[in-house]
């Protein structure tokens, strides 16, 4: 397989609304860089910035995502030549076909999506007399926009986690029906992509390392803030000598998503025979400080040349718009919006 179009087309989106943590890197950034390595895949990487305003209104906080999101991906080693990275925002062809889809997209659907029940769900919780208190059309039809995302490029494999699978559906859902409806073959069905072995971080107090848990350890925090957060880890009150089991342990699990097969091994060892949890810390903040310290000072360094950044991004969504548009040509065409001549 060589020619573009007979490659596994392979997209994702990251919403810009927090700073990388360790939990995305693992959960998220590493395997995508990796799939992005492989010649039989065309990987399509964006910021999804339209989808954080629906979550996040401080202007301020969106900009700042948006560069650590795209800074840290390329610190991390995203090969740009390769995979397709963009800005949503900066593809007008993804709110157009929004639009299109809005309106061949049963309100019902909509109506049945986890995120917006679970908003009404709170309403209701409150004792709010409207369900819909404080629920924007932005939230409500949320499923629209990402199903404009993926069929604007007809990826067929979506690597999201699990609360996300439903919108995959959705979009197949949008997609089929857009099909029937102008008879033709305008979009393929995308499918999820769950790797079950891609593992889900814990964070500091030892639920999922989250944003909303307030438990994370970001990526590229300075050493002394990193020693003061591995620090904080929750472990318990055995004593050193003791053995600790490390299958319970989210220190322990965090370090094995950075070690090797051998290191990790190796620190089953030092459980079993009773490591105290302060040398415990630090011989795991020891192991992240040495492999962060690079693509830390990548970071740093891509963080002050904005430009750089931007220039890339811009070449991203060149070549993003080289298939979106004529796609959307199609499709507006297909819907009764083409020209007269
Ligand atoms: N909704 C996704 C999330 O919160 C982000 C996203 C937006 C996305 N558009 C997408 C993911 C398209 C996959 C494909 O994680």
């Amino acid at each position: 397989m060589s020619a573009a179009s007979e490659k596994t087309r392979v997209l994702t989106g990251i919403t810009t609304t927090g700073t990388p943590h360790l939990g995305n890197y693992v959960g998220a950034i590493k395997p995508a860089i990796e799939a992005s390595q492989d010649p039989n895949v065309q990987s399509y990487y964006f910021l999804a910035d339209l989808h954080a305003l629906i979550k996040c209104q401080d202007p301020r906080r969106v900009q700042e995502s948006r560069l650590e999101i795209a800074a840290t991906w390329l610190a991390l080693g995203l090969d740009t030549d390769n995979a397709i990275f963009y800005r949503q925002s900066d593809i007008p062809e993804i709110p157009e076909l929004t639009w299109m889809l809005s309106c061949v997209c049963a309100k019902g659907l909509m109506n049945r999506a986890h995120a917006y029940k679970a908003s009404v769900a709170e309403n209701e919780a409150a004792g709010n007399q409207d369900p819909d208190k404080g629920i924007t059309m932005g939230l409500f039809g949320y499923p629209v926009l990402m199903a404009a995302d993926i069929l604007m490029f007809n990826a067929n494999k979506v690597p999201v986690g699990r609360d996300q699978i439903q919108h995959i559906e959705m979009a197949r859902d949008m997609a089929g029906r857009f099909n029937h409806l102008y008879k033709g073959q305008y979009f393929s069905l995308p499918e999820a992509a769950v790797d079950e072995k891609v593992e889900v971080l814990g964070g500091l107090d030892g639920r999922k390392m989250s944003k909303s848990y307030n438990n994370t350890i970001p990526l590229f925090v300075s050493e002394k803030k990193l020693l003061k957060l591995v620090r904080k880890i929750k472990t318990n009150s055995l004593e050193p000598g003791e053995p600790k089991d490390p299958d319970t342990c989210t220190l322990f699990q965090i370090f094995s998503a950075f070690a090797s097969a051998e290191e990790t091994a190796a620190m089953r060892d030092e459980y079993a025979n009773g490591i105290g949890w302060g040398e415990a810390k630090n011989r795991v903040f020891e192991y992240l400080d040495e492999h962060l310290r690079e693509p830390r000072e990548r970071y740093q360094a891509l963080l002050e040349d904005p430009g750089h950044i931007e220039q890339v991004l811009l070449k991203g969504a060149e070549r993003a718009r080289a298939e979106a548009a004529p796609l959307m040509d199609r499709l507006r065409q297909a819907a009764g919006l083409g020209r007269f001549v």
